[in-house]
């Protein structure tokens, strides 16, 4: 089969290579999705540059991305033949593995492979795992959030985008930081109530007007050490942040103890591969029926061929783009 890979760490157009590798065959309780879209995300290119300073290869060959959508076309010893022939969204097909998406087939465990919605593109199927289900965990970490209020910072991003659009199909309240315009018209367009560009305006008299004076429940925050001082100011007592990013790796945010105690504020640090089995199959079953209602968009800002993925790589670490990035397989 045709993939991109690399054998060391690097820059992705010095260590990315894209050549002919054998097909994958499916071991016991796996499937193989002969790939239709493999989706690109922060942790694919992190995990190639060694941007927490670890350059050591965690396996001798790495075929990145942990997203994608496709068909399966084989089914190991344990899995139903029935599978045969489904277009399905893959999560996580890297997480402890060498092999991801980037590549034209994949063999992944049975459950990691989640049967798309009729009438959903592959296009969508491969922008949902990661983006997706570390929305859904920072939203329903605590159960329903059915007439909450929440708050989404940097709403266009892939994540905060994917928490818009949960959020109001949970039947939330939301609010949303942005900083450019464009970023601003797709957190609209997802469902946000309320759009605040965090460096013009007064983002804590925005929200704290949106929520009467009485606070948020939810935060769902993409920069935790940026941004504490605005959630606490926003929030009511008793309130949550849900956080999945805080910055460079070496960020160690000082936590004002008593402050936050006082309000009785909880803190979820949210790791999409580290969320327990049935989360994951909780968020895979929420998002499809999203999609099946009609409430869940994801924005593709551009699709990239398998032989240019170093530059689909390049186009993610800008952070230029507004939108998911995606390699036609
Ligand atoms: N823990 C997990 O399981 C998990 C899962 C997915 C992603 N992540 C991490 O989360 C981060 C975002 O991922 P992504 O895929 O959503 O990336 P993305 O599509 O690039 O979005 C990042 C968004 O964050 C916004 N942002 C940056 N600083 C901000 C601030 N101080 N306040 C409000 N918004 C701010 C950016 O907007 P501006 O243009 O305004 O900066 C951008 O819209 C990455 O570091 C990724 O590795 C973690």
């Amino acid at each position: 089969m045709r993939a991109a890979y690399y054998e060391r760490k690097g820059p992705a157009p010095k260590v990315l290579v894209l050549g002919e590798l054998p097909d994958p065959q499916p071991a016991p309780g796996e499937v193989r999705v002969k790939l239709r879209f493999s989706g690109i995300n922060p942790t694919d290119t992190k995990l190639r540059g060694g941007w927490d300073g670890n350059m050591e290869m965690p396996f001798p060959r790495v075929i990145p991305h942990q997203d994608g959508a496709g068909v399966v076309d084989a089914v190991g010893p344990g899995v139903p033949q029935s599978r045969l022939g489904e277009r399905v969204w893959v999560y996580e097909a890297q997480r402890g593995r060498a092999f991801g998406t980037a590549a034209e087939y994949v063999a992944i465990p049975s459950e990691n492979a989640v049967a798309l919605p009729e009438g959903a593109s592959f296009e969508t199927g491969a922008c949902l795992g990661i983006a997706g289900m570390t929305a859904h965990r920072c939203l329903f970490r605590d159960g329903g959030i059915q007439g909450q209020t929440v708050l989404v910072a940097g709403g266009a991003g892939a994540v905060g985008h994917a928490a818009i659009q949960l959020a109001k199909w949970g039947g939330a309240r939301v609010a949303s930081t942005v900083s450019r315009p464009e970023q601003e018209k797709l957190a609209r367009e997802a469902g946000a109530d309320l759009v605040v560009n965090r460096k013009t305006e007064d983002a804590a008299a925005r929200i704290k007007a949106f929520t009467r004076g009485l606070g948020l429940d939810r935060v769902v925050e993409v920069a935790f050490e940026a941004n504490l001082e605005l959630d606490r100011a926003v929030l009511k007592a008793n309130g949550v942040i849900s956080t999945y990013s805080s910055g460079p790796p070496e960020s160690a945010p000082r936590i004002p103890f008593t402050a936050i105690m006082r309000q009785g504020i909880s803190v979820h640090f949210i790791l999409v591969y580290v969320m327990p089995r049935e989360a994951h199959q909780l968020a895979a079953r929420d998002l499809n029926a999203a999609i099946e209602a009609g409430r869940y968009r994801p924005h593709i800002a551009g699709i990239f061929k398998l032989d240019e993925t170093a530059k689909a790589h390049e186009a993610q670490e800008s952070s230029g783009t507004v939108g998911k990035l995606l390699v036609g397989v």
